[in-house]
């Protein structure tokens, strides 16, 4: 029961952020971050890109993670797989490439580049892991891939306190480097949970220690990427 609560506390959060970041697409800079109104209608093409698709890997994310849906849709899982992949590429290469002109100076835009660099080496080395058949290792990088996907949101659950009169340029800044920590750690706690051997009838959010021979009766043909 707990697992579920923190499951749909972050898909609710997910798609909260996503729907947020749609505004983006209406193209009129009065609805962009304030500060950045005139530097992303100068680079509209990448931040495009950036948001599409990470509005898609924030957004099927969260379903990867059901222990259910894998055991009886295996091909839906690899397919909202194939289509997560995709996303976190353009997330990722679109954020690198706005991370040079971001908010906040060197601090920032570095703390932004290093995120992008981390989330696409995590996603890479989870998609080698399932192209491997390293079930349990494909697992535990994707979720790390969506920890840091899930940046976006607790970057800005952080910005909170700019609200209550906090300046905003250091917490921006400081935000890009402790939110990418935070969600790490996180994920580092999940996945050593579930590692340990169950002792009782919990799922745990990973997944849990499936063994590779059960996780291929679920996942179907295990060269195809998760
Ligand atoms: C690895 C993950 C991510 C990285 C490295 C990253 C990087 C960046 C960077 C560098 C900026 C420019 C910030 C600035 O101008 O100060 C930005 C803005 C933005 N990103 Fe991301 N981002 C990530 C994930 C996401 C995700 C998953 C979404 C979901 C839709 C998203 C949506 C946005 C939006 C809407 C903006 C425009 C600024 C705003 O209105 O908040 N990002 N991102």
């Amino acid at each position: 029961m707990k697992h579920r609560k923190l499951w749909l506390t972050m898909t609710v959060l997910a798609l909260m952020t996503a729907a947020a970041s749609a505004r983006y697409y209406s193209l009129n800079p009065q609805v962009f971050m304030t500060q950045q109104r005139l530097t992303y209608m100068a680079n509209l093409t990448p931040l495009l890109l950036h948001i599409t698709g990470g509005t898609v890997a924030l957004t099927t994310g969260p379903f990867q993670f059901l222990t259910g849906l894998r055991g009886r849709r295996p091909i839906l899982h690899r397919w909202l797989g194939r289509v997560y992949l995709l996303g976190a590429l353009a997330a990722g290469v679109g954020g690198l490439l706005i991370a040079r002109i971001a908010f906040g100076g060197p601090v920032a835009r570095i703390g932004f580049a290093v995120l992008a660099l981390e989330m696409l080496a995590a996603t890479a080395v989870a998609l080698g892991s399932i192209l491997r058949r390293r079930i349990p290792a494909h697992r535990e990088w994707m979720t790390r891939s969506y920890a840091l996907v899930f940046v976006a949101v607790t970057f800005r659950l952080f910005l909170i306190p700019t609200f209550l009169g906090a300046p905003f340029a250091p917490v921006y800044a400081a935000d890009a480097w402790l939110s990418t920590i935070v969600n790490l750690l996180v994920a580092e706690v999940l996945i050593r949970r579930a590692r340990r051997p169950r002792s009782s009838g919990a799922r745990p959010l990973t997944g849990g220690a499936e063994t590779a021979p059960a996780a291929r009766r679920t996942l179907g043909s295990p060269s195809s990427a998760g």
